[in-house]
């Protein structure tokens, strides 16, 4: 049933031109994961290149380094999630997609929150935070805070978490490292599952 529904969005995304990333993408980025068994919907920022290629979130180094975190924490990225980003497309250079590029996606992102009704939402990186939490505070200071927001109708539990991207450049796991905090996050949402 949710895959039937999703299948007919994927179809609306794949011929969807209603912004300029539609000119120059070579794949749309639907999702990746199992939405029937998924009780947590990851959100990230945008599609890179490799993301764009192959039509699969979070493939590229930031995909692998998101992937140890997952199972460090005993989330399984396969039955346990759904990933997603702000905007299917990719923005040229990897640029950070703009307001008016988020507001064309974002029937689709709330079309498939709905149809999966996870119990967590995770807002992975500023950009999904700013997408859909008003207040401006950087995501180093909210991070790991349980959010209650509503959104597709319903009031939802939602978490913001460090972007591996920014991982990649903090090596350290002492305690409240960067990677430290990403652990601990990971291990509260898997928690909540
Ligand atoms: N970064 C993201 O935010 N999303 C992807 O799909 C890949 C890299």
């Amino acid at each position: 049933m949710k895959k039937e529904i999703l299948e007919e969005l994927k179809r609306k995304c794949n011929s969807c031109y209603k912004c300029e990333l539609g000119k120059t993408r070579n794949n749309i980025v639907f999702a990746d994961g199992n939405p029937e068994t998924a009780k947590a919907i990851l959100i990230g920022e945008a599609p890179g290149e490799n993301e764009d290629k192959t039509g699969t979130p979070f493939v590229g180094r930031a995909g692998k380094l998101l992937n140890e975190f997952l199972e460090k924490s005993g989330i399984s990225r396969k039955d346990d999630l759904y990933i997603i980003n702000t905007v299917k497309c990719r923005p040229p250079q990897n640029r950070v997609p703009t307001d008016s590029e988020k507001e064309c996606c974002a029937d689709y992102l709330i079309k498939q929150i709905e149809t999966v009704n996870p119990n967590v939402l995770i807002f992975c990186g500023a950009t999904a935070l700013k997408s859909f939490y008003p207040k401006k505070i950087p995501i180093s200071k909210i991070r790991g805070e349980v959010l209650e927001l509503k959104i597709g109708g319903k009031i939802r539990k939602c978490i913001p978490i460090f972007h591996p991207s920014y991982l990649l450049r903090y090596h350290s796991l002492d305690e409240g490292s960067p990677r430290d905090l990403m652990l601990k996050d990971l291990r509260k949402i898997k928690s909540m599952l």
